[in-house]
């Protein structure tokens, strides 16, 4: 019996669109729990001093827009004993197989007021050209997500293959990346209570907007694969590419 069970409808919308929406993953009593984790870590200096907490989109700006904090779980291990961990696992062995592993986590806080826009973009663009990936994240809010404090939105069936990307707003400063064309007139947003979570494939293209409200948007995420093979051809991800 797994800790979680999708539908055969879930699981065959998946396939077609590239990603869902649970209105419930975390149980109620555990999203407080997480949230202080969270905070805790954001707070620390811990993973700025490992370059394990970086702001993708805040080149040139004397505020953090978009801090994102990588491997949380390494610093705070009873990340990894929750039942958010448990269910994302079980998710990902009926969308992936039974050979599926975490690839990491990742947690993006958009501060309130200022936290910038996630733009358009596929995960897969951060990774490694030569290999051939099938992964998914799963993306939990920590309060309610809106389109008010920067809910996902996606482009339904997106999920073929990697275009090209430059620095988000063409600032070879900034971490993050942004799709070079995209068509927001088909996006759908996925607003969520605090505990769902949305589930996209790694080449779905999505984006988060901007936090308009006087909260924090918290988001925590978990990235599951199927053990990546050696593609016969590498791609070229030249925007990987130092400057
Ligand atoms: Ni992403």
């Amino acid at each position: 019996m797994h800790s979680y069970e999708l539908s055969t409808a879930q699981i065959s919308r998946y396939a077609q669109q590239g990603f869902l929406k649970l209105d419930r993953l975390s149980p109620q009593q555990e999203i407080l729990k997480i949230r202080k984790i969270y905070d805790a870590l954001f707070a620390s200096q811990a993973m700025a001093e490992d370059g394990n907490k970086i702001d993708l989109a805040g080149a040139g700006s004397d505020k953090e827009l978009l801090p994102q904090m990588l491997r949380l779980s390494k610093y705070a291990p009873e990340l990894a004993q929750t039942e958010f961990r448990n269910r994302a696992l079980a998710i990902s062995r009926q969308l992936l197989g039974p050979n599926a592993e975490l690839m990491g986590d990742h947690a993006i806080l958009k501060p309130a007021h200022h936290g910038a826009e996630t733009p358009w973009h596929q995960d897969e663009a951060y990774w490694d050209p030569a290999l051939e990936y099938d992964a998914i994240t799963i993306w939990m809010p920590l309060q309610p997500a809106t389109l008010e404090n920067g809910c996902m939105q996606f482009i339904p069936g997106s999920h073929a293959e990697v275009h090209p990307h430059h620095p988000i707003g063409h600032d070879p400063r900034n971490h993050g990346l942004e799709v070079d064309h995209v068509d927001p007139a088909e996006a759908v947003a996925c607003p969520i209570p605090a505990g769902g979570a949305t589930i996209h494939h790694c080449r779905v293209l999505h984006y988060a907007g901007p936090n308009r409200t006087d909260q924090p948007r918290r988001a925590y995420a978990l990235t599951f694969r199927k053990p990546p093979q050696t593609r016969e051809t590498a791609r070229d991800f030249y925007w990987l590419d130092p400057v």
